[in-house]
């Protein structure tokens, strides 16, 4: 059984393994990451668990760890504090330790919950990623964000807090469902336009567009390059000051989006959404060439996302008020003119609305 690993350099460094049937020597990699916890919860939803739970619980428990668990009701809708309380409550209970340690088992939110549980746990305990889903295989599992919604917002309340080791197991995509895969796809064509136009070649150039979520060998070489290309921006911007706000391209509409769909339009799908609508604006606005657009929009539409949203440019920049990207009265809005470059411009809210409005095509 082969892997991969690649090394990401933070305050905390570790590995992110990539590989197929992982799950099955989850114990093992889980140990060697937390080599002195002697117990572990497990947290996941109620799509994954069924899933995979009772795999990676068996191979703890051959480790000797001692198991516990929290399932959650799958969704966004989850993500507060309610399901944080029920997560502390289980571990206070069971008389965690701070050498005591987390396993995140699913997408994106688990992995931003569990971490952020992990985080705030007797001031910090370890936590493993396990990502399901392509969304966090590619990118919300490695670099350490870790937090819960508020009904204000997305992601308002968190903390950063480096996993002690994220486990991709690849045939875990086999089993998402059609829109499921699909979204992640948002965030790895996003990787594509902000950084990595060899990514962008060999999407564009991919003739079975339709079937990638059946090609082990394509998916594993996207998610080693996105990650790579993560773990390239992580280790010289781990908290979020600088280069790592690239990472937030079609993010700061795409929330707005999300958060106004009351949190029932997928996070991936609204991504798209938002570089649809910052790629129509730098049209419009002379920002870009009409060949840039043309095949930026066409590569989000060939992978089945959408590139536009009913959304106006004044609810987008009033919801942007509210985003955690903005300091004082400056939001830095990423911009990419060239496929494969991203730029940070910092903006008062009045200039993203003369953006947005450039940008408005219908
Ligand atoms: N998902 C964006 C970041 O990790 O910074």
């Amino acid at each position: 059984m082969s892997e991969l690993r690649i090394h990401v350099k933070a305050s905390k460094e570790y590995d992110v393994v990539i590989g197929q049937g992982l799950l099955s020597r989850a114990g093992s990699l889980v140990k060697e990451a937390v080599p002195k916890a002697t117990k572990i919860l497990i947290v996941s939803e109620t799509n994954v668990a069924p899933l995979y739970l009772d795999t990676v619980k068996s191979n703890l428990a051959k480790e000797g760890i001692e198991v516990f668990e929290l399932v959650f009701e799958a969704g966004e809708q989850s993500k507060n504090i309610n399901t944080i309380t029920a997560m502390w409550a289980v571990m206070a209970k069971a008389g965690f330790t701070r050498t005591d340690a987390v396993v995140a088992l699913g997408g994106g939110v688990t992995g931003d919950m569990a971490g952020f549980a992990a985080a705030t746990f007797l001031r910090g305990i370890g936590v493993v990623q396990i990502p399901t889903s392509l969304l966090a295989q590619v990118d919300a599992s490695v670099g350490g964000k870790t937090g819960i919604d508020l009904p204000e917002g997305k992601n308002q309340v968190g903390a950063f807090h480096q996993p002690s080791m994220v486990i991709e197991d690849t045939d875990c995509l086999k089993t998402l469902s059609f829109d499921k895969f699909t979204e992640g796809l948002g965030e790895v064509i996003k990787y594509a336009f902000i950084m990595d136009r060899e990514l962008y070649d060999i999407l564009e150039g991919y003739e079975n567009k339709e079937g990638l979520r059946n090609d082990p060998g394509m998916l594993t070489k996207i998610v080693t390059m996105c990650v790579n290309d993560k773990a390239d921006v992580i280790k010289g911007d781990e908290f979020d000051t600088g280069r790592r706000q690239i990472l937030n391209y079609g993010h700061t509409v795409g929330h707005v989006i999300e958060r106004d769909s009351g949190f029932t339009k997928d996070h991936g799908v609204c991504v798209a959404k938002g570089m649809g609508i910052m790629i129509d604006a730098c049209l419009a606005t002379g920002r870009m060439d009409s060949d840039t657009h043309d095949k930026m929009m066409d590569l989000i539409r060939a992978y089945g996302l959408l590139a536009e949203d009913d959304i106006t440019p004044e609810a987008a920049v009033a919801g942007i008020m509210n985003d955690k990207k903005k300091r004082g009265n400056t939001i830095s809005l990423i911009l990419v003119n060239r496929i494969g470059e991203a730029e940070i411009v910092p903006m008062s809210p009045d200039e993203v609305l003369d953006l947005l409005r450039g940008g408005k095509t219908n």
